[in-house]
């Protein structure tokens, strides 16, 4: 995955943590990187690796600690000179959950190697939505939840985020989200 991800782990670390904190996350991983480049691209591995040397580090679950990170994603990249395509990408919830995929479609324009996932939006009734998650990738399923959880809170709307369905059931990973 792009730097820019190990970036982001690294930011919400050392917020927690500290220096010296993130030194015995990368330790603990065996990554032996001093600075990560957010345009180059580095073995997924090495992503699964810090996460789950934070979550022994901090004592957190792995997927508890995904949750906060995709809630941190949000905000780190809005900082990172993406806010104004995450401005452009919706103007409500629904909209920009629609629009992710043209949006990693954007972000590929400079990042050629780029894997992203895909999403689908289905609004089952006035008050739920149904998002289908699709990704080459396993594990990152407590990631979207924080992510959704993020949005609402960009979009300042009071929402609750099931993962009703996983990958496993059915080769794609489904929530939902209910307004409040
Ligand atoms: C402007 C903001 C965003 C940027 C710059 C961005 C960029 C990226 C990048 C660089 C990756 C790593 C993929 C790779 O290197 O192959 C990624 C993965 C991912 N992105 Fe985005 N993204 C953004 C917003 C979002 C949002 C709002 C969601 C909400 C659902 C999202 C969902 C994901 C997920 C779940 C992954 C994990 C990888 C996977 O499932 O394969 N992203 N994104």
């Amino acid at each position: 995955m792009y730097g820019l991800v190990n970036k982001a782990i690294e930011e919400m670390a050392i917020k927690v943590g500290g220096t010296d904190v993130w030194d015995a996350i990368k330790l603990k991983a065996g990554v032996d990187i001093p600075t990560f480049i957010s345009m180059k691209v580095y073995p997924d591995e090495l992503t699964y690796k810090l996460v789950d040397s934070a979550s022994e580090i901090f004592a957190i679950p792995a997927d508890e600690l995904l949750r906060q990170f995709g809630k941190h994603w949000i905000l780190f990249t809005a900082k990172e000179g993406y806010g104004d395509l995450l401005e452009i990408s919706g103007s409500n919830l629904r909209e920009f959950i629609e629009n992710l995929d043209t949006m990693h479609s954007r972000i590929a324009s400079t990042m050629p190697e780029l894997n992203p996932p895909s999403f689908e939006c289905i609004e089952t009734d006035d008050k739920t939505l149904q998002i289908h998650y699709f990704s080459d990738r396993e594990g990152f399923a407590p990631m979207v939840i924080g992510l959704l959880e993020g949005l609402g809170e960009m979009f300042a709307v009071d929402i609750t985020v099931a993962h009703v369905q996983t990958k496993a059931a059915k080769g794609f990973d489904t929530f939902e989200i209910h307004y409040l």
